[in-house]
């Protein structure tokens, strides 16, 4: 006789999201309304509010969902850590929800790629005692808008409404099945990253500090930053502090390294004022690479200093660059942000830079509030 599975009934669903464009808040969004259909007590709390300890218990009547952009095949850092930060729960339940990002070219959609993204998490919880059940990466318009063009809102209305129908299938499927990792989708991720992980393994961590200590320094607020500090407020890693400048009545954002690109501030300035200084990028870029790669600063110095030579080897050359590498880009930074001060250079690299062709992106029906409040416990 064939038995029927037995639907899981959970008590309470905590569901945190990390979100710099409202994406994965969206589809946090849509799982909350789902568990609420379903009169499971439902709370929707952002990720650098979260306390874990006091919101979750150790029950196999409590899921904790966990939805967040992917960077880089990867979760962001501040995700990472607060995975790390969660308490040890055994019998509760998990379930992940990586958004990625997709786009338009011409009439065809390319699906973004979470890789690492979907399964890392899981791995971390299992070890903290969950119960991981399952996995699906959700197709959101691409937000990378410091390097290339928005979607237009027709395309970008057609992904979230394509994602909105995933959501409906794949969620019910998750309360049905009990689990959700055999699946079409995890499969698509795996074929992505196992060629990827084995052609390029250093990538996510490459690209974790690229992010952490490239992407974020190039930013930079132009002329038309007013000093209201919407940018510093909401930033969810609290990267952004106002300082004053001289001469001026109003502070100015300043961009720290713990800055993470969720493009947060960028997509949501009113004024249009965050820039991507594409000119000063490529002047960072070039002390990355000729320091990173093949020791140039070394041969350079070794040119003056002939005796040097003897010490040449793939260790001091490493242990040069890294002496080097962090205080360059740090005194890089800082020396862009007193020629912004200048209104004339400030203009030249509002100019170079490329984002005036781009424009903002931030999820259709997303507001900044959504992205910064929790949703109190709710039972329909
Ligand atoms: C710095 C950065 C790196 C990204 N890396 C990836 C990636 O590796 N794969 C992918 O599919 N999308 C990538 N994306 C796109 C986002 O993951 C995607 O648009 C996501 O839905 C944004 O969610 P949010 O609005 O909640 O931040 C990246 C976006 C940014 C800003
Ligand atoms: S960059 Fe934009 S959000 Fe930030 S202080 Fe200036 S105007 Fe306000
Ligand atoms: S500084 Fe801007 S891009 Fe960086 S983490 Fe904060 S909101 Fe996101």
């Amino acid at each position: 006789m064939l038995v029927k599975k037995k639907q899981r009934t959970y008590q309470r669903a905590t569901i945190y999201f990390s979100s710099g464009t409202g994406n994965s808040y969206r589809v946090a969004k849509w799982f909350y309304e789902t568990c609420l259909a379903k009169n499971i007590i439902s709370e929707l709390i952002p990720v650098n509010i979260a306390q874990p300890t006091k919101e979750i218990s150790a029950s196999a009547k409590q899921l904790v969902a966990l939805a967040f952009p992917t960077h880089g095949l990867l979760p962001p850092w501040s995700v990472i850590k607060f995975l790390f930060r969660m308490p040890r729960k055994k019998k509760t339940h998990f379930f992940c929800i990586p958004t990625r990002g997709s786009l338009y070219i011409g009439p065809l959609l390319l699906p973004g790629a979470a890789g690492l993204a979907s399964f890392l998490p899981s791995l971390i919880l299992l070890f903290k005692g969950f119960r991981t059940k399952g996995a699906v990466g959700f197709d959101m318009p691409v937000n990378m808008t410091f390097i290339h063009p928005t979607l237009t809102p027709k395309h970008a209305s057609r992904v979230v409404a394509r994602a909105k129908r995933k959501s409906e299938r794949y969620f019910e499927l998750f309360f049905r099945k009990n689990s959700l990792w055999l699946t079409r989708n995890n499969l698509y991720e795996l074929i992505w990253s196992i060629p990827l992980l084995y052609f390029i393994p250093l990538f996510p961590i490459l690209y974790l500090i690229i992010g952490k200590f490239f992407m974020g320094k190039i930013l930079f607020a132009n002329n038309n930053c007013t000093g209201c500090g919407t940018c510093a407020k909401s930033c969810p890693v609290g990267a952004v502090i106002m300082k004053s400048v001289k001469n001026r009545k109003t502070k100015r954002p300043y961009w720290r390294y713990n800055c993470e690109a969720c493009l947060r501030c960028f997509n949501f300035c009113s004024q249009r004022a965050v820039v991507a200084g594409h000119s000063w990028g490529a002047l960072l870029w070039y002390i990355g690479v000729l320091v990173a790669f093949g020791g140039g600063l070394f041969t350079l110095i070794t040119g003056v200093l002939p005796w040097l030579q003897s010490f040449r080897n793939w260790w001091t050359i490493e242990l040069f660059n890294a002496v080097f590498y962090y205080p360059a880009f740090i005194t890089a930074y800082f020396l862009y942000f007193q020629l912004m001060r200048i209104k004339l250079l400030n203009s030249f690299f509002t100019y170079t830079s490329l984002v005036r062709f781009f424009g903002q992106y931030h999820e259709p029906d997303t507001s900044l509030k959504n992205l910064t409040e929790r949703a109190a416990p709710v039972n329909n």
